[in-house]
């Protein structure tokens, strides 16, 4: 069994494009502790006792900051910004204006672009050891984004075994915002094996169907009957597999359900019977977005595993993929004035059923 450790804050310290970078480790009484890293204002670890009371770090990552910066799936644990998951074509229109993004998933933009919030050294300050605020200022034109977009995103750890993330942003310009946390969860420990064991229940009654782009049609439709019906709790690899044509062309599941809870109900659980440890994702977003690691590629992780197909699963809450070209979705747009914010909440418990 392998003894989990939070990965060395020297491995962590660098410098990326002049600033400095470093390893943030928070703990609460409960013994619960998380490792976050200002490249990318990331979650690099978060060790959870599981139900014989062993830490496990159900968080996949790297145990240094090079390994981040080199590896093949960029997005571990990150921020992800300006707008996560896909706009199509890289083209968007706000009040008459075109824009065209940095393009890197075949013709669409995909998470803000090759040089987007995941790439960048935050600044950071450190309050009483519970909480991390995390500051970026993208300038106007990044990526293809109009505005100067501030942005804070705090790390909260509770004594209840909850990481809080909140996100803030202002912008001196019409823009558009969609920010989310792309934390990979093992709940068996990361790089010990895949996800397929694990149950989960997702309290949406609809989901949103994609074209083969990966770009949600437009329609919202019911999980009566399909696959994307979560809401009893089922085991994932029951349907990770179907020739259902909606999980042929993702490979698995990474789709968006709809979230109409309010941020104190959970959208969403994991749970994993082997190490008994249960996750819980409350959010104030109008999507959960679930994507299976359906394209993980053989990075290899903190414990020295590979990390394959389907060795993690995000629960991503966001507003809809495609937002800024489909006016029926709620609205993504951010006005010089306004303060975009949003929180997610990612919360541990014990199991013994
Ligand atoms: C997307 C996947 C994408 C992955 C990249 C997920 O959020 O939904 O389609 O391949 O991020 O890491």
């Amino acid at each position: 069994m392998t003894t989990y450790k939070l990965p060395s804050a020297q491995a962590f310290e660098s410098n990326i494009h002049g600033k400095n970078t470093h390893l943030i480790t928070l703990k609460n009484r409960a013994g619960m502790q998380i490792a976050l890293s200002d490249y990318g204002a990331r979650l690099v670890s978060a060790l959870v006792p599981d139900k014989h009371g062993d830490l496990i770090d159900v968080v996949l990552g790297f145990p240094s900051i090079s390994d981040y910066a080199e590896a093949k799936e960029q997005y571990h644990g990150a921020t992800v910004g300006r707008f996560c998951n896909r706009i199509a074509n890289g083209r968007f229109a706000l009040a008459g204006k075109e824009f065209a993004l940095a393009q890197n998933n075949g013709s669409n933009a995909l998470h803000g672009g090759p040089e987007g919030f995941h790439r960048k050294v935050w600044d950071r300050q450190v309050s009483f050891k519970k909480l991390v605020d995390f500051y970026y200022v993208s300038p106007d034109g990044e990526e293809g984004y109009p505005g100067e977009l501030r942005t804070t995103v705090s790390y909260e750890l509770t004594n209840e075994n909850e990481i809080i993330i909140k996100f803030r942003a202002i912008s001196n310009a019409s823009t558009v915002v969609n920010l989310t946390n792309h934390a990979y969860f093992n709940l068996n420990g990361e790089g010990n094996g895949d996800i397929l064991n694990h149950t989960f229940t997702i309290h949406a009654d609809e989901f949103l169907p994609l074209n083969e782009q990966q770009i949600p049609t437009g329609e919202i439709l019911p999980v009566e009957g399909s696959v994307f019906d979560f809401r009893e709790g089922k085991s994932i690899a029951s349907d990770i597999n179907s020739a259902e044509q909606q999980i042929q062309v993702a490979q698995g599941f990474d789709h968006t359900f709809i979230n109409k809870l309010p941020i104190s109900q959970p959208i969403a659980t994991a749970y994993s019977r082997e190490s008994g440890i249960a996750l819980e994702v409350y959010s104030t977003e109008p999507g959960l977005h679930l994507y299976t690691g359906n394209f993980l590629q053989d990075d290899t992780g903190k414990s020295g595993h590979a990390y394959l197909r389907y060795g993690g699963f995000c629960f991503e809450a966001q507003h809809y993929p495609d937002s800024p070209n489909q006016d029926a979705f709620p609205k993504v747009t951010l006005e010089p004035g306004e303060v975009f914010e949003s929180e997610i909440r990612y919360k541990f418990k014990i199991r013994k059923d």
